[in-house]
């Protein structure tokens, strides 16, 4: 009795197209995720290169001292900037408001550092030279740690911050008197 070689053949040749169409298809979806990814600057590291020179951070361009912190924008969001260094955040409390979207951009001064707000989607490094853009939205109050997660050094595990979110309408009062908001005491 012969092998039913013509069957079989067959069967596999409909398994691999199978296989075929569904490699195609998740090849389709990884590149679908980089571009909505890119797209929404939620890659890391983020596809859109924005540079920051650490050796004159303090002294020009949108990280000098009196442009840290937080502050309402035109359309409403609040825009946080912020600069990590050995072994500290500036600022070292930062305050946002609830139920309003928040982006945070942060560089390093020195080396690189993490920057992470504890039960938030915020969660990426400082890498001296380039800026980390992030948005997110707060929506209770209550202080939230932010310590630095990459190590960077001696006193690396020292290195935390922390952020107060505080009800929106409390926020846009302070924001009233003051360009840029911070909760350093
Ligand atoms: Cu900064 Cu670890």
């Amino acid at each position: 009795m012969p092998p039913h070689e013509p069957e079989s053949v067959l069967r596999a040749a409909r398994l691999e197209r199978r296989w075929a169409t569904l490699s195609v298809f998740i090849v389709a979806f990884l590149v679908a995720m980089a571009a909505y990814a890119g797209i929404h600057q939620a890659a890391m590291p983020q596809s859109r290169v924005e540079t920051a020179d650490p050796r004159t951070l303090h002294l020009a361009g949108e990280f000098i001292e009196s442009n840290l912190g937080s502050a309402v924008e035109p359309d409403g969001s609040v825009l946080v900037r912020a600069i990590g260094q050995q072994y500290s955040f500036t600022p070292q409390c930062i305050v946002v408001p609830t139920q309003t979207p928040v982006t945070f951009r942060a560089t390093s001064a020195d080396v690189v550092h993490g920057f992470l707000i504890a039960g938030t989607n915020v969660n990426t490094m400082l890498v001296p030279g380039y800026i980390s853009a992030i948005s997110t939205r707060f929506e209770t109050a209550g202080d939230r740690d932010m310590p630095c997660h990459e190590f960077c050094g001696t006193g690396h595990e020292g290195m935390w911050g922390k952020v107060k979110v505080i009800d929106r309408a409390a926020f846009l009062a302070m924001a009233g008197d003051r360009r840029r908001l911070n909760c350093v005491e």
